[in-house]
């Protein structure tokens, strides 16, 4: 395993593997992962990852901090390797030259945090823990449920209790002990961490757990393999939309693109586009002052996945949208809603957060942000089943008519 360091990601400071279980000893900054292949790319053969037959997270086992698991018959096997689409129909609406969006609902338990839930699985796995806890909006709570399910070991879930039923459904399905507060996410959040000092359990958390990051830098490697490895070398800079709450997906992707550029396999990074909803953009009110300070907001947006009073992982994430000379920027929820049934006419049934990337695009191109003729992927990453009261609030209601074929003429005007 290729492992060597822990760094942390705001003071710097170092820690031995076995030294740190969550954030940094000194200051409470997330851990960023290092590498033997840092210091010696060549230990890592990019042919064997090529042509790998194993089309999941764990084709890039070479590149991650913990073991491939096995369990190789079950959805912890089918985590990523998601598809990338390049829909005509909304590359010719926004008068784009290069348009991609890669489907995240095609992770088992339908969303992107399939990823970093078989992460944190394998490392618990490792590590010998039997239960792991998790706050959570749904998303990462169902995908740490049913990682739990796939292998056999407890998850225990809290969510606030304006969660939306679907996620709820989901987490209790796969057999998860849930617990809903009468309260935010974020209260959520510290209960979480007092009960996983209380009981021993391996705690999940967003912008806690290092091995969350590990397993969200897996889109990063897919999305060099799936796309840029396709294009010309001196084709323009790709830029990359990436929905925000936590600020975890996105310094995630980013974590994979500084791996690749570590064995460099790649040259230059792609820019990275923060996109928050208006209601819920402390990463971006920072991001507009130019300072590394975050102030919580009261966050309320209909993208519940991104409904944040406090980014957990704010200020990697503001760092590595600088560094990859991207920017962040906001989405209204009109603008989230409408973009549900846009993307629907491509084929794709998405979730409020996943939408908000896609309205992200479109303003961008709007406010002169993105040239249509820059290259540019969306990232969907969670589907419309989760939360199918807003997808019914995006689109008009269906006709309700007595069964005659003149009924059904006057509705369809045809
Ligand atoms: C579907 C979806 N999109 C986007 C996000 C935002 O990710 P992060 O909180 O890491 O910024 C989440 C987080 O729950 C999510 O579930
Ligand atoms: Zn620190």
């Amino acid at each position: 395993m290729p492992l060597s360091y822990f760094q942390c990601s705001d003071c710097g400071q170092c820690f031995e593997p076995d030294q740190v279980t969550y954030n940094c000893l000194t200051c409470g900054g997330n851990l960023d992962t290092h590498f033997s292949f840092e210091e010696n790319p060549t230990e890592i053969n990019q042919k064997s990852i090529l042509e790998s037959c194993e089309l999941s997270i764990w084709r890039y086992a070479p590149l991650l901090a913990a073991p491939d698991p096995g369990f190789t018959t079950t959805p912890l096997h089918q985590v990523g390797f998601t598809p990338v689409y390049q829909p005509e129909s909304l590359r010719k609406s926004l008068g784009m030259q290069e348009l991609w969006i890669k489907d995240e609902s095609r992770n088992p338990s339908a969303s992107f945090k399939d990823r970093a839930s078989a992460l944190v699985m394998a490392r618990a796995i490792e590590a010998n823990f039997k239960t792991i806890i998790a706050a959570s909006t749904g998303n990462a709570g169902a995908a740490m449920a049913c990682m739990a399910a796939s292998v056999g070991k407890q998850a225990v879930i809290i969510a606030p209790r304006s969660a939306p039923p679907a996620k709820v459904a989901q987490l209790l399905t796969f057999g998860a002990r849930v617990v809903l507060v009468d309260g935010t996410y974020d209260q959520a959040f510290d209960l979480s961490i007092e009960a996983s000092r209380e009981y021993g359990w391996y705690n999940r958390n967003t912008g806690y757990n290092p091995y969350t990051v590990e397993g969200k830098k897996t889109a990063g490697l897919e999305i060099w393999e799936q796309v840029l490895l396709k294009r010309e070398d001196s084709a323009p800079k790709l830029t990359i939309f990436i929905p925000v709450g936590d600020g975890n997906i996105l310094s995630g992707v980013a974590k994979g693109f500084a791996d690749l550029q570590s064995l460099g396999w790649i040259e230059k990074l792609p820019r990275l586009v923060g996109v928050q909803a208006e209601g819920s953009a402390a990463i971006y009110n920072a991001f507009k002052t130019g300072k590394d300070v975050i102030h919580p907001v009261d966050a309320k947006t209909v993208a519940d996945s991104i409904c944040v009073d406090l980014p957990r992982d704010g200020l990697r994430a503001l760092k590595r949208v600088r560094q990859s000379g991207g920017y962040f920027l906001t989405v209204s929820d009109q603008e989230i809603l409408q973009a549900i049934p846009t993307l629907g006419k491509a084929g794709l049934f998405v979730e409020p957060a996943a939408a908000a990337a896609y309205a992200g695009l479109q303003a961008a191109i709007r406010q002169g942000l993105h040239q249509p003729d820059e290259p540019a992927l969306v990232l969907c990453t969670g589907s419309g089943l989760k939360d199918v009261n807003a997808a019914i609030r995006a689109v008009a209601p269906a006709p309700i008519i007595e069964p005659t074929l003149k009924e059904l003429k006057e509705v369809l005007h045809v």
